[in-house]
């Protein structure tokens, strides 16, 4: 009798847990989080609660795209964009780790830019650099065991119930690369799904980034590419691309160990601009994402303006060529990086010349007056 009470009582207690657990992932459901307004101080921590409220939709692209939702989206973007703008985080912006670039200097501008494309219906392209800012801060904070927590673990349970695809470019986002490989693998085996083969495109490059980017490892690159390879419902024109990053793999693979310096990497992109070519526009990822590997090592060890625009400027390149897969698009900050680091010179012409090329090609004729007038001033800059 009296285990059979015990027995109840577990079992009530964890009646209890678990309702308390439903309660509070349901309290995370879309509706309900566009309802609560966040504590908007003008300081970082109102930054910090203006990005956790946002994250389930930031992680959830069908819920960010719904046009319902567009207007509410933007004045919280907005105020996020005006609070950026003035608040201050706590820490010297001076520190060598390069993620202290965008809170330090360049947050103002990444959510101008989310904004804008907001406003101009670039939704999608709004939702990374979104997911993007909030990784920034999630994963330094984690990393760091400082600093709020914008995920909490309610969040974690809502995050897995979300797409792969949009599970996957989260954890690539805040740099969880196990979950990350998990999550894009299930893009890769729904491919029966005609519809999705986009997203499978997308996940196949998302792992040749993970493995080449940021693992470094031709070998792993290699092993994802022949157990993705011998899925034979994969399109013509993805086996073009997979074919010339076997060969770029295999380069690797038997290339000599040289200096690393800018010569070298600006050899990689060329290489990598050569392989972009007819059904293989995308062939040339491999070299790009070993640059953007080599060039993140080499400007970490420069403190001079004048070595740094030259390497902004092939970062801005390299990223520029892999632009199109979301969680990583950065190139646009990069140019406008180099122009403000190096002024007046041939670095900071050149930059803002991709960079006003770029915007062309987002904004077309319709550029917003907050980025017509930032161009202007970095036009001035780097003339
Ligand atoms: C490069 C690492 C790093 C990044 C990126 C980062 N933080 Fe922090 N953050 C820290 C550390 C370390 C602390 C604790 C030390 C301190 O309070 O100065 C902290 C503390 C904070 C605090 C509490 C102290 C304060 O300034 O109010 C807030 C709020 C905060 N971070 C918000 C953010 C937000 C929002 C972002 C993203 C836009 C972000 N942080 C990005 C490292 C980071």
């Amino acid at each position: 009798m009296k285990v059979l009470f015990y027995f109840l009582g577990l079992v009530g207690l964890l009646g209890l847990t678990l309702s308390c657990g439903t309660q509070k992932v349901k309290n995370l459901t879309v509706g309900e989080v566009w309802t609560a307004e966040p504590n908007w101080t003008g300081s970082f921590q109102g930054l910090a609660e203006g990005l956790s409220a946002l994250l389930p939709i930031t992680t959830n692209s069908q819920e960010f795209e719904n046009a319902e939702r567009r207007p509410y989206l933007i004045k919280r973007i907005e105020r996020l964009s005006e609070i950026s703008s003035t608040a201050k985080h706590g820490l010297s912006p001076v520190r060598p780790d390069p993620r202290f670039t965008l809170i330090g200097n360049f947050l103002p501008q990444a959510f101008q830019n989310t904004l804008a494309m907001s406003n101009l219906d670039r939704i999608d392209l709004a939702r990374h650099s979104l997911l993007q800012i909030t990784a920034t801060c999630i994963e330094c904070h984690q990393r760091s065991s400082q600093g709020p927590n914008l995920a909490s673990p309610d969040f974690d349970r809502y995050l897995i119930q979300q797409r792969p695809l949009d599970k996957a470019e989260y954890y690539l986002a805040v740099r969880k690369f196990d979950l990350a490989r998990e999550a894009l693998g299930q893009v890769i085996s729904s491919a029966d799904e005609a519809a999705n083969f986009f997203e499978v495109d997308r996940a196949i490059r998302y792992l040749m980034g993970i493995a080449v980017q940021f693992q470094m490892s031709s070998d792993l690159a290699e092993k994802d590419l022949q157990q993705v390879g011998a899925d034979t419902r994969l399109p013509f024109y993805l086996r073009h691309n997979m074919n010339a990053w076997t060969e770029a793999i295999r380069e690797w693979k038997i290339e000599k160990p040289v200096p690393l310096n800018f010569e070298y990497v600006e050899s990689l992109i060329e290489k990598g601009a050569k392989a972009q070519a007819g059904f293989a526009d995308r062939g040339g990822d491999i070299y790009f994402f070993r640059s953007i590997h080599h060039l993140h090592q080499l400007i970490a060890g420069q403190s001079e303006a004048e070595a740094q625009a030259p390497l902004l400027f092939l970062l801005g390149t390299a990223y520029e060529a892999i632009r199109d897969l979301g969680v990583w698009r950065s190139h646009e900050l990069y140019f406008e990086a180099c122009v403000r680091k190096l002024p007046k010179s041939s670095w900071s012409q050149k930059c803002f010349e991709r960079l006003q090329h770029n915007w062309q090609e987002n904004w077309g004729l319709d550029v917003p007056p907050s980025i017509m007038q930032r161009m202007e001033e970095l036009r001035l800059l780097s003339i």
